[in-house]
């Protein structure tokens, strides 16, 4: 499948008459999920507006080098950091000669030149043009240097000639695009994930919790977007950034945290719950902070709802992964959730040890499934994550 979710591309757009097809591409390119960043040179701007661009991309289209209101919103050097891959169409025969030259005259040129992303060009020029020996010249020097050349093609030109130089069409250069990625192990799958803890309000002030830092869930989210998955974290207070390129959902009680995740699991393939979510809840939440009076006190709890569990219920179910956080008897307690949850798999951590599990930077877990159980030894969070994803990709059903 044809995905580019969570890939970033600068659209570079040079004078041609082939410009006006570039507004086909941005199409394109967000239909397979990519983020777009437009980037004009001036003569660009003669064939199709900064505004139709503006339009279509999302974003405010980056037209001059030397404009300090530019450069304070987003400058050439965060542009080339911010891309992915640079595709530039049409590119002219003068944007090549410039590329080729290592110029850096205009603001394109310039981030091509300051970026270390992959770099792919769609030339569009008159036949003669394309066929001198300066342009060949420069084309095996770009060549040369891996950039990438997609096309020309052949056939009649705006011109009236007939021959070698017309742009290679919008959905053939946005396949040879996504070809530039590696595709992630997850790209075109849809995953939420829980995670942290919730709390639950006794009155204004106080609530219950637990220790969970939300560092197991980040890293798995922080993996499958890695993966190219399109990933929503729904995460319980915490005090960690949110991943780049995860949509997260910010929410405070087990109610919430359930509500989130059944909104969220539409369309979504897989769900892996490895949110601690309190499993009790006051009865009532006192308007006004609470006196101190008798020597005791009685809270009456009720029962959350359980999200995993309501989640593997669903009709159209994702592949379920739930986390089970033990202190005895790790593999019968995850096994019995793994079956009386009805989850397609369950990562159990055994929480007593202070130095894996809640709160600390490494974990050590045992991948229970129906067929049997395996251990994976002490290893940090964000490593764990990316084996786990990994596998968890392996067992998802195929479309
Ligand atoms: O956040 P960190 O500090 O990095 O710590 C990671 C962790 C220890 C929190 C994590 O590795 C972990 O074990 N998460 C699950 C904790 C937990 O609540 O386990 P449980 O055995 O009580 O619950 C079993 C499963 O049901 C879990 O997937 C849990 O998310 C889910 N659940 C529980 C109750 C509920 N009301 N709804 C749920 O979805």
């Amino acid at each position: 499948m044809l995905s580019l979710v969570n890939k970033r591309i600068l659209l570079g757009i040079t004078g041609g008459i082939a410009a006006y097809k570039s507004a086909e591409i941005v199409r394109r390119l967000q239909d397979a999920g990519a983020d777009i960043q437009v980037v004009m040179t001036s003569a660009a701007t003669e064939f199709i507006t900064p505004l139709t661009l503006q339009a279509l991309s999302g974003h405010r289209v980056h037209l001059a080098l030397l404009d300090p209101e530019s450069e304070a919103a987003m400058g050439h050097i965060e542009l080339s950091r911010w891309a992915d891959v640079i595709l530039v169409a049409p590119a002219t025969a003068d944007f090549m000669a410039k590329l080729a030259n290592g110029e850096g005259s205009d603001l394109l040129s310039t981030i091509c030149l300051a970026s270390r992303s992959a770099l792919a060009i769609a030339p569009s020029m008159n036949q003669g043009m394309w066929r001198h020996p300066s342009t060949q010249y420069n084309l095996e020097r770009l060549r040369g240097r891996g950039v990438h050349i997609f096309g020309p093609t052949e056939g009649s030109q705006a011109c009236g000639d007939i021959g070698p130089g017309r742009m290679t069409e919008p959905q053939d250069i946005v396949e040879l695009t996504a070809d530039l990625f590696e595709t992630g192990a997850l790209a075109g799958r849809k995953v939420v994930i829980t995670a942290g803890p919730t709390r639950e309000a006794i009155d204004p002030v106080r609530y219950i919790s637990n220790h969970s830092s939300g560092k197991m869930g980040y890293a798995l989210a922080e993996a499958a977007a890695e993966a190219g998955a399109e990933t929503v974290l729904i995460s319980g207070p915490v005090n960690l950034t949110p991943p780049d390129r995860v949509k997260t959902i910010h929410v405070t009680s087990a109610l919430e945290m359930y509500e989130a995740a059944l909104a969220e699991t539409v369309n979504c393939q897989l769900f892996i719950a490895s949110a601690a979510v309190a499993d009790y809840r006051p009865a009532r939440i006192a308007e006004q902070k609470m006196k101190k009076a008798a020597d005791q006190m009685t809270i009456e709890l009720v029962k959350n709802p359980d999200i995993v569990s309501a989640v593997a219920a669903l009709q159209n179910r994702p592949f379920t992964v739930g986390f089970a956080a033990e202190t005895t008897q790790v593999e019968d307690f995850a096994r019995s959730k793994l079956e009386r949850k009805k989850l397609d798999l369950v990562i159990a951590n055994d929480v007593s040890d202070r130095t894996i599990g809640f709160n600390s930077d490494d974990n050590a877990v045992l991948v229970v499934e129906m067929q049997g159980a395996e251990a994976i030894p002490k290893i940090n969070k964000s490593i764990l994550a990316r084996q786990l994803i990994a596998r968890i990709a392996d067992m998802l059903p195929t479309d």
